[in-house]
């Protein structure tokens, strides 16, 4: 089967709402000591402007199914750009704190939208075949942005002087409006025309987005909404399933300390006794390399099933785990051996965890309650992912923090591996109006 053009453009520019997650939650770690010197933050302030958008996140991840259902997933990314674009330039224009606190907040609540809205409108234009690896477009480009902000912040640091934070906020306005004029180019989800019975509209894009059974396909999509009502609540019995499958998943994928190791690397190859210029580099190939192991994970996504990555990701990341703990406690033996298992740890998450959370929250629920199921998983995401990068560097201040830290990192995932085993439903090729 030859990918439409259609689809392909709705793939890739939604998918650019990850890049902007990516650079707006990395942006910020270059940005921080400009910014308490410029507002005078003490530690409680400081911190609380660094966490400000991871706040932003979890409450748009709340309600981001409210717009995707009522204005549809398109008109929702729209006005996701425009978050992303006001708050870059609100950031980097303005001299009050209050307003900067304000314009941080809603650039977060554009991240959480866009990490609800993206994954499931992708999910809902694409073949099965193909949705592994489309959704995970949505990964890459996160990890590209996490990239881009890395390499951005560098150079403005030492090019901008004191004001670098200003730039370093403001650049964001240049892929921000870029994804917002792109938008008007994709087509409208399929799946949300039909659940507005707009049926014939619905058709002529299953058609253009290449379905080879568009009218078989429309007639099951209007099936599953037509069986016991359109829309349905989501906390029911019948939903269960799904609803504990996402919220572990989540779950797990911030229990693996992925955040504490992207955003803390350059302070804990210090820590380790390895000098600040290196550690900038080490820190800069955590970056590629978890962007490398992204796409070989897309290329094997949809051959080999979404289980078998968790399952060789999970054991990676044991591994990796339980050296870093070891080498963190002994830096005696080998400090500056440090950025291997940090480097392996990180190839682990990118070709298991990373490269499945957004594809599987997308699909296993019905189309009936996606959109609200997609906001539970996304909320659970960034609710761990704010509390952990909170709690990190707290625990990790505590004599033998990193240790506990590091372990109990260690301790989930080995549950993740047993979940994978046991219990994780491979939805490699089945068609989103499939029972998981
Ligand atoms: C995933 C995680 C996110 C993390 C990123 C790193 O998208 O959900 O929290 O920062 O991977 O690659």
């Amino acid at each position: 089967m030859q990918l439409k053009k259609k689809l392909l453009v709705g793939a890739i520019v939604s998918s650019l709402g990850g890049l902007l997650f990516g650079f707006d939650t990395a942006v910020i770690s270059g940005a921080e000591q400009g910014l308490k010197e410029f507002y005078e933050l003490d530690n409680f302030a400081h911190g609380f402007t660094n966490s400000i958008a991871l706040m932003g996140t979890i409450i748009g991840a709340l309600f981001a199914f409210s717009p995707a259902e009522h204005l549809g997933r398109k008109k929702s990314l729209l006005i996701i750009g425009l978050f992303f674009g006001l708050s870059a330039i609100g950031c980097a224009y303005t001299d009050n704190w209050y307003l900067f606190l304000f314009w941080r907040f809603l650039g977060g609540l554009g991240v959480g939208a866009s990490s609800v809205i993206a994954p499931m409108y992708i999910s809902e234009i694409s073949p099965s075949a193909y949705r592994g690896r489309l959704v995970g477009l949505f990964q890459f480009s996160i990890v590209f942005g996490i990239l881009l902000a890395f390499i951005s912040n560098y150079f403005l640091k030492t090019h901008m002087g004191s004001d670098s934070w200003r730039w370093m906020l403001g650049v964001e306005a240049i892929p921000a409006f870029t994804f917002f004029g792109l938008i008007f180019l994709i087509p409208k989800s399929p799946r949300w025309l039909i659940l507005q019975k707009r049926f014939e509209e619905g058709l002529v894009v299953l058609k253009q987005l290449g379905d080879d059974n568009s009218q078989e396909r429309l007639e099951t999509i209007k099936a599953s909404f037509q069986q016991k009502g359109e829309r349905e609540k989501l906390f029911q019995k019948k939903y269960f399933k799904p609803i504990i499958l996402v919220f572990l998943m989540a779950t797990f994928n911030q229990f693996s300390g992925i955040n504490a190791i992207m955003y803390y690397a350059p302070r804990i190859f210090e820590t380790a006794g390895i000098a600040k210029d290196s550690a900038f580099l080490q820190a800069a190939s955590v970056g590629f390399v978890n962007m490398l192991f992204t796409i070989l994970a897309m290329m094997f996504i949809d051959k080999v099933g979404r289980r078998k990555l968790m399952i060789i990701g999970s054991i990676g990341m044991i591994l990796s785990l339980v050296v870093t703990t070891y080498l963190l406690n002994n830096p005696d033996v080998g400090g500056s051996f440090l950025v291997v298992p940090i480097l392996f740890f990180i190839a682990s998450f990118a070709f298991s965890q990373g490269a499945v959370i957004w594809v599987f929250i997308s699909e296993v629920f019905p189309n009936k309650v996606r959109a609200a199921g997609q906001s539970f998983g996304t909320f659970t995401h960034w609710f761990w992912a704010a509390s952990l990068t909170w709690l990190f560097p707290v625990v990790a201040g505590l004599s033998n923090g990193t240790t506990y830290a590091f372990g109990f990192f260690a301790l989930a995932m080995v549950l993740q591996l047993v979940f994978a085993v046991k219990f994780f439903p491979e939805t490699k090729g089945k068609s989103l109006e499939d029972d998981i």
